[in-house]
């Protein structure tokens, strides 16, 4: 196996996430007003994080007071985090990758606001199929082929697509979670943008709604990431700080380009298998 990776629970992590950090999550003290972005990797982390940001800004901007933290991942770096996030002011936005079951518990009893992020399999897969091309901090994969069979087998950086779904899915109904879908925000942006504000409780007119969507549409972040110096200290993601590496394509569909008829086909089924009951993967476009 890779420097670059461990294994920790049966799940493959990148080694920015020690398994001292993996192994005391339950020591995190969460507050009731975190709000939690929940991902798997690959599935539009950046741009909903964004979203929260900028949301929080324009409230608080009308009020005339008040800061909005995005923390670091839960699972980045090592124990000595939690004193850093304990010294952050309220509300700390806190992005993971890791599935429910994983979850720090005080997250759970003081029944945080968690938003979970799902976009579909196979463009997910194809966007870590760049993402282990072109960012460092992941071993290097050569062919297409021999990369969608280690996703098929979950044998990626943060397990399997479909365990962390399958996480997630007895959660899906509970008054603190809201799920969102990447194909729905790209087809209606400020409806989601909408959505958010509700389950936040924050109250937006339809311009600072619209002001937001705008902020956070793909070209602008890109844009917005050219400009801005790679901070060792400053990750959504825990697989990497460059953001620059983070926007590729930001569109639905683009695993037509990448997968072969045979390789749909046995993708199908494997996961017509393993999520045949899952309200969750029903849900799911797999085209604009
Ligand atoms: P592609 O590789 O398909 O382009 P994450 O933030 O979870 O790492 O997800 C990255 C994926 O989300 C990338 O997908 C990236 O281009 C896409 N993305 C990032 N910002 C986006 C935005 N504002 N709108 C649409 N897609 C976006």
């Amino acid at each position: 196996q890779s420097a670059l990776v461990h294994t920790f629970n049966g799940i493959p992590f990148s080694t920015r996430s020690s398994k001292e950090l993996l192994h005391t999550l339950d020591s995190f003290e969460a507050r009731e007003d975190d709000v939690l972005l929940v991902s798997y990797p690959k599935s539009g982390t950046h741009w909903l994080a964004e979203i929260l940001k900028n949301l929080y800004r324009t409230q608080q901007g009308a009020n005339g007071c008040g800061t909005v933290t995005l923390t670091s991942p839960i699972e980045f770096g090592d124990p000595s985090k939690y004193e850093d996030l304990r010294n952050l002011p309220s509300p700390r936005l806190i992005p993971t990758h890791l599935n429910y079951k994983m979850l720090p518990v005080q997250l759970k009893t003081k029944k945080c606001k968690m938003i979970y992020i799902i976009r579909n399999p196979k463009d997910t897969a194809v966007s870590l199929y760049h993402y282990y091309k072109d960012n460092p901090n992941l071993p290097t994969v050569d062919k297409w082929t021999t990369f969608l069979e280690m996703f098929l087998r979950g044998e990626v950086v943060c397990g399997s697509w479909c365990d962390h779904i399958v996480s997630w899915e007895e959660h899906k109904n509970d008054d603190n979670v809201l799920i969102l879908y990447y194909e729905t925000m790209k087809k209606d942006p400020t409806e989601c943008v909408e959505q958010i504000s509700t389950f936040l409780g924050v109250n937006l007119t339809s311009e600072q709604i619209d002001d937001i969507t705008r902020k956070s549409s793909f070209n602008e972040m890109k844009e917005q990431a050219q400009k801005e110096k790679v901070d060792a200290n400053n990750t959504v993601c825990a697989l990497t700080s460059n953001k620059r590496l983070i926007f590729r394509k930001g569109t639905v569909g683009d695993w037509k380009n990448h997968f072969s008829t045979r390789q749909n086909k046995l993708f199908d089924e494997r996961f017509g298998e393993r999520m045949n009951s899952s309200e969750l993967a029903k849900s799911i476009e797999y085209e604009s």
